[in-house]
């Protein structure tokens, strides 16, 4: 379970252009469903996926992730436990353009000191459930926008965490590799990840397997 509890983010607090992005987010999320986050540009949607994934401190109020105050955490432990417990797929991928795909998914085992047979394997594994196994010695900047994502998603699972966030995964996807991104979505649900999406498209609407949707504006769940 994720509880958020009296979460706020002032930016630039103190200074002439303090920004207010979250007012007092309370939600809580629990394990293996599938939430969207639902607001236009400006919202605050990607600032709360940053808090909920360690990237970010709040300004105050509480992160728990199971039986951990993440939001508590030093940097360090941040992003020891961000490493075995969250998967993130950036909005633009943040991938190493110059590695090959393989190289980007292996970059991420790194801090968890496992055996090169198991990186290996784990890497293979990631690759085949996202589906970009035939691209696996392909530098990343030769790779379409869907491959690019695909990178990004088995990156994002390949030290099997429980939990997956993606900012806006389908806002650079055409219809197909929109509609693909939404079933690899479901697979994922069905080993059992929890999953948090921040997205404003509409292809969302008709998913069977979202369960809650919860609409962001100015910084507040409404
Ligand atoms: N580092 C920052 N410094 C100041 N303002 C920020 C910063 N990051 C985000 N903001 C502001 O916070 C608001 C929410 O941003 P964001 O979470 O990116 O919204 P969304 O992802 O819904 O588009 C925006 O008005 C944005 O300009
Ligand atoms: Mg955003």
């Amino acid at each position: 379970m994720i509880k958020i509890e009296n979460l706020n983010k002032i930016f630039n607090e103190n200074k002439a252009n303090e920004f207010h992005a979250l007012k007092n987010i309370n939600l809580q999320i629990k394990n293996n469903t599938c939430i969207i986050l639902k607001g236009v540009s400006g919202s605050g949607k990607s600032t709360l996926l940053s808090i909920i994934a360690t990237l970010m401190k709040p300004s105050n109020g509480v992160v728990k992730i199971d039986e951990t105050i993440v939001s508590k955490l030093p940097d360090l432990h941040a992003s020891a436990f961000r490493a075995k417990h969250i998967g993130f797929v950036f909005q633009n991928y943040n991938l190493f353009n110059s590695f090959s795909v393989n190289e980007n998914i292996a970059m991420a085992t790194t801090t968890l000191n496992l055996s090169s047979k198991t990186i290996k394997d784990n890497v293979a594994k990631a690759m085949k459930i996202a589906n970009i196994s035939h691209k696996e010695n392909q530098t990343v900047s030769n790779l379409s926008g869907g491959e690019k994502q695909r990178c990004a998603i088995a990156r994002a699972i390949v030290n099997n965490p429980e939990i997956i966030i993606c900012d806006e995964p389908t806002a650079n996807l055409d219809k197909q590799n929109s509609q693909n991104f939404l079933q690899m979505i479901e697979e994922l649900k069905a080993l059992g990840k929890t999953i948090i999406i921040a997205t404003h498209d509409p292809i969302f609407d008709t998913c069977e397997f979202i369960d809650v949707v919860f609409h962001m504006e100015d910084g507040k769940i409404i």
